[in-house]
């Protein structure tokens, strides 16, 4: 039989800022460490993509990344750390179905389209009150304190710590009196990640922390108990708990290149300084913008501004088309902004390099100096 011994990894290739919303960029050494285990995970012989979900090799990838996920997020053992599939998406339909039911209430901080989402999922399930509603303002903000009004007595209360498509971020998870869930898919780990308070955090990979197709769900162990008990084993929290997210097959891939991920974020020297760094990059975009003397707006209000996606118009919707193309041209790729709202978005989750940043402010003036 053939070896695979002289199997190398393919040269490097010429690759580009890619400023893509997700999935998006992925730290090099980890898709360097990836291409190695596609051939051979370790010394086994065998590529990830190829070994049974049941034996050893496998068992001890799902264990690192957990460790690796509890390390970061600073999670004890009264925490269950999931590794399932849907997407986020699943995770609007999978919440309300567990924990609310007719005659009760979950309340909704509403800041953008997937809140939206969110919050037409939950109405399938029991009475949903808007906490907040961002509608009437075009979502240019997160929740002040004094703009939240909770219901008498909501099962959870939910929020998007950060909006993909508005641009807008929480500084810090809201205040509430009630069980806090977090949709966290566009600043997962871009930052020290406050469980405290909080009853879940749910995250779609594709982002911050690796391949679409594996959703990362951390749960309150005391919350979880709380979930009605007859639905099928692979909608009920608890069962993929029990069964350390092996209730049937993994995204096995997914969860090995999230690991490779958490991996890498340590190295750099874990949240904190991931934290630092995203605002950094964030703060070069952001003073094109303040310095163009009114050329670039800015759709986000200063208090609000995220440092995932930097969302800004030109004066015209053609000029915001032109932007886009003529940095594409320039080996910057991904920067219109979301197709229900126009403009332009820069999407510079962690494994995007500050260079980059530098790379869009300075072709931003030349931008506003040549058309402004
Ligand atoms: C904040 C947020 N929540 C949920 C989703 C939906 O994620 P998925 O496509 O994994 O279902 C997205 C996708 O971009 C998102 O940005």
């Amino acid at each position: 039989m053939e070896t695979t011994s002289d199997v190398r990894p393919a040269p490097r290739v010429k690759r580009i800022y890619n400023f893509s919303p997700g999935p998006a960029m992925l730290p090099e050494p980890v898709l360097e460490q990836a291409q190695e285990d596609l051939w051979s995970l370790g010394d086994t012989g065998i590529g990830i993509l190829e070994h049974s979900h049941r034996g050893a090799a496998f068992a001890a990838v799902l264990a690192d990344a957990e460790a690796r996920c509890r390390r970061l997020a600073g999670l004890g053992d009264e925490w269950a750390v999931l590794f399932l599939q849907g997407g986020a998406t699943l995770q609007f339909a999978m919440v309300p179905m567990n924990f609310l039911s007719p005659g009760t209430t979950a309340d909704y901080l509403h800041t953008g389209a997937w809140t939206r989402k969110a919050i037409a999922y939950a109405r399938a399930y029991g009475d949903v009150h808007l906490a907040f509603d961002g509608e009437s303002c075009a979502f240019d903000h997160v929740p002040e304190p004094a703009e939240i009004a909770l219901s008498a007595e909501p099962v959870y209360a939910w929020y998007c710590s950060n909006n993909t498509i508005a641009g807008t971020q929480y500084p810090s998870p809201p205040e509430v009196a009630a069980p806090l869930i977090c949709d966290a898919s566009s600043d997962v780990f871009g930052r020290p990640l406050p469980v405290a308070g909080h009853a879940m955090v749910i995250a779609g990979a594709q982002k911050n922390l690796g391949p679409a197709g594996c959703t990362l769900v951390l749960a309150r162990r005391d919350f979880l108990e709380r979930a009605r008990r007859d639905l099928p084993p692979i909608l009920d929290y608890r069962q993929h708990d029990a069964k350390g997210s092996c209730l049937n097959t993994p995204p096995a891939f997914a969860i090995h290149v999230m690991g490779l991920v958490f991996r890498w974020l340590e190295e750099q020297g874990g949240l904190e300084a991931m934290a630092r760094r995203n605002a950094a990059k964030a703060q070069l975009i952001y003073d094109a913008i303040d310095r163009s003397g009114g050329f670039y707006r800015a759709v986000a209000r200063p208090g609000s501004r995220s440092s995932m996606n930097v969302t800004f118009r030109t004066p015209s919707a053609d000029l915001d088309a032109r932007f886009a193309d003529e940095a594409l041209a320039h080996d910057m790729s991904g920067l219109k902004g979301h197709r229900s709202v126009g403009g332009l978005r820069a999407s510079i989750y962690n494994a995007f390099p500050p260079s980059g940043c530098r790379t869009l402010a300075d072709f931003m003036d030349d931008f506003a100096a040549r058309h402004g």
